[in-house]
């Protein structure tokens, strides 16, 4: 199976292609991690991608179309998550070919439905452990023992460069004018389905394998 997770910026797509990885053992195909992967190895993309993310803007489409390619071939048959891609027509478009040279399909497209201004607070509140990326949040889920990772002992948290209010308004904006125009895209291929991203964690992984096992 292969689906797309849609929504904007902090609907809970990377939380909930994690827990489909680990718990179905599909691939999660993430292009804002595999981007800033790129940024943090100074490779000739991440210098390129580095400013634009910092901005909130897109990365070019045939960048982020050829990570996608690299790593479906990697992935081999597993199922994948699509966790940020598509997020133009030319990207949609890019995607159904690379799927179909490999002769797969799009399953469903999930888009998580959101109220901005909370997105806001989830996003800006945000941290992840340095050392093994758990993540935690200012508000909802700060570490058992403060300043300790619950998971592995750490003692250094780290925040995204883009996860200031200003970057993430801007990143809502690009989706509103650049992603969410997709989904008719996918609609006429009876592919979309929709779950409530404002419930909790737990009832919005219910919604999705309720999708999943129909
Ligand atoms: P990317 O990394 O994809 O970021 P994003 O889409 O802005 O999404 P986020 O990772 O911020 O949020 P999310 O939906 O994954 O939510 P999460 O699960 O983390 O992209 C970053 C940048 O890279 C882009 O701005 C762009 O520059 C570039 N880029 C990436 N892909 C691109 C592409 N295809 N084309 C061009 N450019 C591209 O959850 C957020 C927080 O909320 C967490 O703290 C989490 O614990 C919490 N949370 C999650 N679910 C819930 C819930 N149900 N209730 C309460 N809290 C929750």
């Amino acid at each position: 199976m292969n689906i797309v997770l849609l929504g904007p910026p902090g609907a809970g797509k990377g939380t909930q292609a994690a827990r489909l990885q680990a718990q179905r053992g599909m691939i999660q195909m993430s292009t804002g991690d595999m981007l800033r992967e790129a940024v943090a190895k100074g490779s000739p993309v991440g210098i390129e991608a580095k400013a634009v993310m910092a901005a909130g803007k897109l990365v070019s489409d045939a960048i982020v179309s050829a990570l996608i390619g690299e790593r479906l071939d990697a992935a081999g048959t597993h199922g994948a998550i699509f966790d940020g891609f598509p997020r133009t027509r030319e990207q949609a478009e890019a995607l159904d070919l690379l799927l179909s040279e490999r002769d797969r399909s799009l399953d469903y497209v999930i888009e998580l439905e959101v109220e901005e201004d909370a997105l806001v607070r989830r996003i800006v509140g945000r941290f992840t452990c340095a050392n093994c990326c758990a993540p935690y949040h200012d508000e909802y889920a700060r570490p058992l023992t403060e300043g300790v990772c619950d998971q592995c002992g750490a003692t250094e948290f780290v925040r995204r460069p883009d996860d200031n209010e200003a970057t993430v308004r801007r990143r809502m904006a690009e989706y509103r004018a650049k992603t969410e125009p997709i989904l008719p895209y996918y609609e006429q291929r009876g592919l979309v389905r929709r779950v409530d991203g404002m419930a909790s964690v737990e009832q919005v992984a219910a919604q999705i394998d309720a999708i999943l096992d129909s």
